[in-house]
């Protein structure tokens, strides 16, 4: 029988550029570095030369954004995925995709172990063992950093007696995630949730006060549900929200300041830059304003709040997601339309909107003279709306209750 295979999700960073020497070490195993381009800004090219270099048995690299946005970003959007009220779920949405190609490359190399290269503290182990499991459940996976139980300067000995490169960026204090739906920074200073995060961990987003002292308009324009207009001008989903990205970037905003509940039970406070992806989750719930019926609007956002947490906490592939999806999508054929957004010094406001499938009916919104909603017919509303209320009140009173 041969060695053993592994597939590595490989990020190009310390903790899994070690975990390919100890994999090998550990488990005398074959190792076959994985990594996707998600937007996370990181030449990938280099990232695969590097796992090479470590001793990677072969490295493999995919372009995923576009598949990325498409098949787990619009979902999201639909879906108005925002957990607890504040992060648009980046980093939980890359998860189930990474999992994805691990379990693909497993099956086509013949690999029976998949390993990454997430702690013993954070979700991200979570969702990648359960998408690994839902996906291919006979893999046995592998999580190096959460086992071999070294402190910082033990990984960083063993990474200079293997011949493990050591980024010097080592010496920035934050552990940061990104793809092209957001970036996350954690540690350092900001895990005193009462200090102000320094203007250090910020790279996608001006300071507010250094932004242009004009406002920035953008129009952007959703057919059915799916944005790919900016100003009249249609853009491949990537390019738009790479654009928005950087405009509302420009402008200072996007930024997010996060007590957050882990899945694992702790606290923890993250800093986000998504200004993409707050723009377009705003525009798209407003362009919902205008379309869809009230009982819609009142109802949506109790199954957006499910999808949120089932996104974060790792349970993309399974029957509730498809089946929540199934209710965002039943909406689709309506969301067309477009949606202005002004963006200034920080903030960001949806100002105006147009459909050609607006409930949005003039004549029955005017208090000018073309009026037709009936008043007369509000006071037979009343009585019978208002009927529950004076029975009640009626009892009260005689009861002095
Ligand atoms: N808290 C976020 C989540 O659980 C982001 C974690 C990303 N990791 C990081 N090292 N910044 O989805």
């Amino acid at each position: 029988m041969g060695q053993q295979k592994v597939v590595l999700a490989y990020s190009g960073g310390l903790d899994t550029s070690v975990a390919i020497r100890w994999l090998e070490e550990n488990f005398d195993a074959e190792v076959y570095a994985l990594t996707l381009d998600l937007g996370q800004g990181k030449d990938v090219e280099e990232v695969r030369k590097k796992a090479l270099s470590i001793g990677a048995k072969e490295a493999l690299v995919f372009d995923a954004r576009e598949e990325f946005l498409s098949d787990y970003v619009l979902p999201a959007l639909w879906a108005q995925a925002i957990y607890e009220d504040r992060y648009p779920l980046a980093t939980a949405l890359s998860r189930p995709l990474i999992a994805k190609y691990l379990v693909k490359v497993a099956e086509e190399k013949g690999a029976t172990m998949i390993a990454h290269g997430c702690t013993g503290k954070g979700n991200d182990q979570v969702r990648i063992e359960v998408s690994v499991m839902a996906l291919n459940p006979n893999l046995q996976v592998i999580a190096p950093a959460r086992q071999w139980g070294w402190s910082r300067e033990e990984e960083i000995e063993y990474a200079h007696a293997n011949g493990i490169p050591v980024p010097t960026t080592l010496e920035q204090p934050y552990s940061i995630d990104q793809n092209i739906w957001g970036r996350s920074i954690e540690c350092g200073i900001l895990e005193d949730p009462l200090i102000e995060p320094p203007e250090e961990v910020f790279e996608w987003t001006k300071d507010p006060k250094s932004a242009p002292s004009e406002p920035t308009y953008l129009e952007i324009g959703f057919e059915e549900g799916v944005p790919r207009l900016l100003g009249g001008k249609y853009y491949s989903l990537l390019s738009l929200v790479e654009e928005l990205n950087r405009v509302g970037g420009e402008n200072g905003f996007g930024r997010v300041d996060h007590v957050e509940n882990r899945l694992v039970g702790i606290k923890s406070r993250e800093i986000y830059e998504c200004p993409a992806a707050l723009i377009l989750m705003e525009a798209y719930r407003d362009l919902q304003n205008l379309v869809l019926p009230r009982e819609v609007i009142h109802f949506k956002p109790h199954l957006e709040e499910e999808y949120a947490q089932l996104v974060y906490e790792g349970l993309w592939y399974s029957p509730l997601r498809e089946a929540l999806d199934a209710f965002m999508k039943s909406f689709l054929s309506r969301m067309t339309g477009i949606v202005r957004i002004k963006l200034y010094k920080g903030s960001m406001q949806v100002v105006g909107r147009k459909s050609e499938y607006s409930l949005y009916d003039w004549g029955l919104a005017t208090y000018d003279r073309g009026d037709l909603f009936d008043h007369r017919a509000s006071e037979g509303f009343i009585k019978i709306w208002g009927l529950p209320t004076r029975v009640q009140a009626s009892l009260e009173k005689r009861k002095s209750l």
